[in-house]
């Protein structure tokens, strides 16, 4: 896997090396190097490091501040790795980040208790900005993206085309984390309420445009390139919104129907499911939904200053919409 993001971060591409060093630190459990090895697996596997960047470029509209941005931004790449390593058990996924999973490694119950260690860590690094109300969104955050996942997944091989619940889902699941960061950013920089108001539309927008993207590329990516299964949510029994406008277009006869009768879809209805999408303007269509939530992000900077960042925020959207990995 290729990470394409090279000078997409502007501003803040030098700071987000410390959050690299960061890493490296906690990576370095002293006595324990079975957990150094899990941890230094999936922390140097790459990633496109999108919501740190979030954090920090945020923290430039206000009092801008390494001390207290790295740790912020470094917690929160932290609880989102966590997050994936938890999201790989639950869908039992062999690959991420173009390497072998922790629970393809290990297992599933090494690598649950790999991910709580790496929330807890989180925790620790989020209380070194020494802002409560900063730790108190932290929290709320990880209840938002926890009660995402339990729904998805409570809702698995359900058949009902409902669109406000998926949306209500991607909210939690994604959409929090991103939003978080952005707003985390300008809280630690002491930011006037608008414009932390402003960046926290800005990183909710984002993050719904960045999950709307990822569904479409679970039916039209390319694994080498995404460094992670593609074509698996359907055979999870996940509704996302492709799926969804394949079942309004076709609601007596369509595959996903089929495919759902029981809870061990057969692969030929779920290829049939992503090959009808592939050749209709769904596609399209759910691209324009992503787009229309990048529009709504850049729209929410327009009364910030015309700074640096600003500009990259609005870059970061574009990668958002046109992103491959
Ligand atoms: C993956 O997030 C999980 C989703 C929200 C779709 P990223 O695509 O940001 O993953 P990395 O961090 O770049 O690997
Ligand atoms: C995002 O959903 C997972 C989390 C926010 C934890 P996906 O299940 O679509 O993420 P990928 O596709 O595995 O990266
Ligand atoms: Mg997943
Ligand atoms: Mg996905």
């Amino acid at each position: 896997m290729k990470v394409a993001t090279a000078g997409l971060y502007g501003p803040v591409q030098e700071d987000l090396r410390l959050v690299e060093d960061t890493f490296d630190r906690i990576k370095n459990v002293e006595n324990f190097p079975a957990l150094a090895k899990m941890l230094a697996h999936v922390l140097g596997g790459g990633g496109k490091r999108t919501r740190p960047a979030i954090a920090l470029l945020a923290g430039k509209f206000g009092d801008y501040n390494i001390d207290f941005h790295v740790p912020l931004a470094a917690s929160i790449e932290l609880l989102h790795t966590a997050t994936l390593v938890h999201d790989d058990v639950i869908d039992a996924s062999p690959s991420r980040r173009g390497r072998a999973t922790a629970n393809a490694i290990y297992n599933n119950a090494a690598s649950v208790m790999l991910g709580d260690f790496m929330f807890a860590h989180a925790s620790e690094l989020i209380s070194r900005t020494d802002n409560t109300a900063v730790v108190r969104l932290f929290s709320h955050t990880l209840m938002a993206i926890a009660g995402g996942e339990l729904h998805q997944d409570l809702s698995a091989y359900e058949y009902s085309n409902d669109t406000m619940k998926y949306f209500a889902r991607i909210e939690g699941k994604t959409a929090s984390l991103f939003a978080t960061s952005a707003e985390a950013g300008a809280m630690v920089a002491r930011c006037s309420d608008a414009e932390r108001e402003a960046l926290k539309s800005y990183g909710l927008n984002v993050g719904m445009a960045f999950q709307v993207v990822d569904d479409i590329l679970d039916f039209t990516g390319d694994e080498a390139e995404m460094g992670k299964p593609v074509g698996s949510d359907l055979l999870q029994g996940t509704l996302t919104l492709p799926s969804l406008l394949l079942m309004e277009r076709y609601p007596k006869d369509n595959p996903i129907k089929k495919a759902f009768r029981t809870k061990k879809p057969k692969p030929e209805y779920v290829a049939e499911a992503v090959n009808m999408v592939r050749g209709s303007d769904i596609v399209k269509e759910v691209h324009s939904v992503a787009r229309d939530f990048r529009d709504k992000a850049v729209a929410a900077l327009q009364d910030l200053p015309a700074i640096e960042a600003r500009s990259t925020l609005e870059d970061v959207a574009d990668h958002v919409l046109d992103r491959r990995s």
